[in-house]
């Protein structure tokens, strides 16, 4: 097969993690005999310094005409102080440029990796494996948002149709019934009529899901529930800022947050790809960040939106040979003596 990616490295360790990761679907072509074209491409900090602009209208057009994007990271403190610029935006601006409503952040704790997770060995026996499903174009991100004319009131507006509501928890019901049939929609039904609707729709759409068990977590609660009992949880279903939230936190109780992976995906085969994490200014150009992430971010790519699924599960498993070996980075080396980026992303070439 023939794939077009759109690669925005992006900003800091972006740039580095991306190369090794291109390495890697470059290895998997040959093995598996397809052909990967790179467009690559600016956004964040960078697209700023040349164009002017977070997001130029170029980056923009390039990524809908490809057949999925593959994404570093995006922004640092040289970008920080520009009025009414952020490279942050370039991020909003794909998201609600390509129309991908649903962020897949899985919460995985590696075996090998226990030891970094800062949970009691008992809470987390059995291992860690949750799907946060977010919505991802929606609610108070993209409302309305404002000051008063005196300046002094701000507002944000939280606000959901029945589709937007619908289409997010769909995907969520899929993907639980490939796992272990289990949603927990997540949200502040005490208090917020956005997600008295939510509750509304989802009791229609897991109506026609009846093998799927559902029930509804205030975020209060889940975010409790996330370090006291992860273990409850398979499928976590919420909107735009608690699926932001809740994110950061179940990627802190895997202990590895340099190894989470991201897709985000809207109508159709089409998706974007990246790691959980940022883009790490301090260690930025050092060759001492973890690759996996975008390694594990581009197996999604090829799982979700290519249906290479034999191909997705070769880079996980060498990915998972590299850590049986005791190959580490630095954030992931606890005592041991770590490896650089570049070797990270030799060794799993090795491993394929
Ligand atoms: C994330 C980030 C973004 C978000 C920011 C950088 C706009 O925190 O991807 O989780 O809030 O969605
Ligand atoms: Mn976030």
């Amino acid at each position: 097969m023939i794939k077009n990616i759109a690669v925005i490295p992006g900003d800091g360790i972006g740039t580095e993690v991306i190369e090794q990761t291109v390495r890697v679907l470059d290895a998997i072509g040959e093995k598996f005999g397809h052909t990967f074209n790179y467009t690559y491409l600016e956004a964040g900090g960078c697209a700023i310094d040349s164009t002017g602009k977070p997001l130029p209208e170029e980056t923009l057009e390039a990524c809908k005409k490809s057949d999925s994007v593959l994404l570093g990271a995006v922004g640092g403190p040289k970008w920080e102080n520009i009025p009414g610029i952020r490279p942050e935006q370039a991020l909003l601006g794909l998201r609600g440029g390509l129309g991908l409503f649903a962020n897949l952040r899985p919460a995985i704790m590696y075996d090998q990796l226990k030891a970094a997770c800062p949970l009691k060995e008992e809470i987390i026996e059995g291992g860690l494996d949750i799907m946060i499903v977010r919505e991802l174009t929606g609610g108070i991100y993209f409302g309305e948002s404002g000051r008063s004319e005196d300046g002094q009131s701000a507002y944000d507006v939280e606000a959901y149709s029945v589709p937007e509501i619908e289409r997010l928890l769909v995907q969520a019901a899929e993907i639980a019934m490939k796992r272990k049939k289990h949603v927990t929609v997540v949200d502040k039904a005490n208090i917020l009529e956005t997600s008295r609707m939510w509750r509304e729709v989802a009791a229609k759409v897991f109506a026609d899901y009846p093998e799927i068990k559902v029930d509804f977590l205030y975020v209060d609660n889940a975010s409790m529930q996330l370090v006291r009992n992860p273990r409850q949880f398979d499928v976590i279903a919420t909107s735009n800022i608690f699926g932001d939230i809740l994110s950061d936190e179940a990627s802190q109780i895997t202990g590895s947050i340099g190894m989470l992976p991201s897709a985000s995906l809207g109508v159709g085969s089409f998706g974007m790809y990246e790691p959980v994490h940022g883009s790490a200014p301090d260690i930025a150009g050092k060759n001492i960040a973890n690759p996996l992430a975008t390694i594990l971010s581009a197996a999604m790519m090829l799982r979700y939106s290519f249906n290479m699924t034999a191909e997705a599960d070769a880079i996980e498993a060498a990915v998972g040979k590299t850590l049986d070996d005791g190959i580490r980075t630095a954030d992931i080396a606890g005592g041991a003596s770590p490896v650089g980026t570049k070797e990270m992303g030799d060794a799993v070439i090795a491993r394929l």
